[in-house]
């Protein structure tokens, strides 16, 4: 009879916990090469001027990408490299996006979308299945349901001969960096009309505690300037504090409640997201408080002309369809904005930004 039951290897790395531990702003320096980030982990790795290159690189991309000819330059930047999507979390978005930004650079990409296909069945570690992609791939993107996943995988990586970048796409409820940066060029078109993102004032919504992708996007609110953050959720789904010790030592203003109705006509956008029940132990205790924090058709009389809703996605029941053909409505872009942005992500690490640019010049 054959033994279904998965074995785990559990290797013990020296020098990995203590590292582990080591506050994230002293140790980013290990996820950059000459002077270019080189693994993209956290969001704290990102600076203004580098958020800033990211939308315009992303503008390039999409300008050319609506011809032909431009979709061919595109195509042949890094027809010559391969990538490897390892996402062992369940994901549409994050996926499909970073599938099709390598698709439209030209880049090859394989893919692992549980640990029941790989010889992590067998035993083999997470830590030693990564280091084999390394010998195929010159790119990983990495989804996984543990926080500090992704940062292991680069760190094991960087202490080899061939190491190669590392994406975190996801990493269980801790962080979401290249979900931030859609985010972040989502916001800065939106509001390209009206100053850009300096000086906003943004709701974000729901479960906050566990929810990375607003974790992710507090983190570079410290890049703008005069930013009000407001959040709004129920108490057992409040901001955590290491988000807001983070906000306090950069001077960023936010506010706490949950009264959403007295946030909805002040702020300049709403960041909506569901409860990550993926992390429940009482899951249905939790939906019945949630419903105070939907939104719904008739509020939007209440939100200014300019304020933008957005979501990360997927939902469930925190938007209502009818609110989707509003045009303040943007949740739909945002996704898109995904697969520009992650391209645009792609052809920096890889260093082909000026080839881009050279287009426009
Ligand atoms: N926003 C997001 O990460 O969506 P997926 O889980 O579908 O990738």
């Amino acid at each position: 009879m054959m033994n279904s039951e998965k074995e785990e290897t559990i290797q013990i790395y020296p020098g990995w916990t203590e590292f582990y531990n080591i506050e994230v702003s002293d140790k980013l320096d290990i996820f950059s090469k000459k002077n270019r980030l080189f693994d993209i982990i956290f969001a704290q790795q990102f600076d203004r001027a580098f958020l800033d290159f990211m939308c315009e690189l992303a503008n390039q991309i999409r300008l050319l990408a609506k011809t032909k000819l431009g979709a061919r330059v595109l195509s042949h930047l890094l027809s010559h490299k391969r990538a490897m999507l390892y996402f062992v979390q369940p994901s549409t978005r994050t996926f499909i996006s970073f599938l099709n930004a390598c698709h439209i650079l030209g880049m090859k990409a394989s893919e692992i979308r549980g640990t029941t296909t790989s010889s992590e069945v067998k035993g083999e570690s997470a830590e030693d299945t990564i280091r084999t992609f390394a010998s195929y791939v010159d790119l990983i993107v990495v989804r996984h349901p543990e926080a500090g996943f992704a940062e292991k995988t680069a760190w094991v990586l960087n202490q080899t001969e061939r190491p190669v970048s590392v994406i975190n796409g996801g990493s269980g409820p801790d962080q979401h960096p290249t979900q931030a940066l859609l985010d972040i060029y989502t916001l800065e078109r939106s509001f390209e009309h009206i100053g850009g993102l300096d000086g906003k004032k943004i709701a974000m919504v729901g479960d906050l505690k566990r929810g990375r992708t607003v974790r992710s996007l507090s983190y570079l609110m410290r890049n703008y300037k005069d930013i009000t953050l407001y959040f709004v959720s129920p108490e057992i789904f409040k901001m955590r504090d290491d988000i807001k010790n983070f906000l306090r030592k950069h001077d960023i203003k936010f506010y706490e409640t949950d009264d959403f109705a007295s946030v909805m006509p002040i702020v300049d956008a709403i960041y909506m997201t569901r409860i990550q029940k993926e992390y429940s132990t009482t899951p249905s205790k939790e939906t019945d408080i949630y419903s105070t924090f939907h939104f719904r058709k008739k509020n939007l009389s209440n939100v200014q002309s300019h304020c933008i809703i957005m979501h990360p996605l997927p939902r469930r029941y925190e938007i209502e369809v009818n609110v989707d053909t509003d045009p303040r409505a943007v949740y739909w872009r945002q996704e898109r904005n995904g697969m520009w942005i992650r391209a645009a992500l792609i052809a920096y690490l890889f260093g082909v930004d000026d080839e881009i640019a050279d287009e426009f010049n």
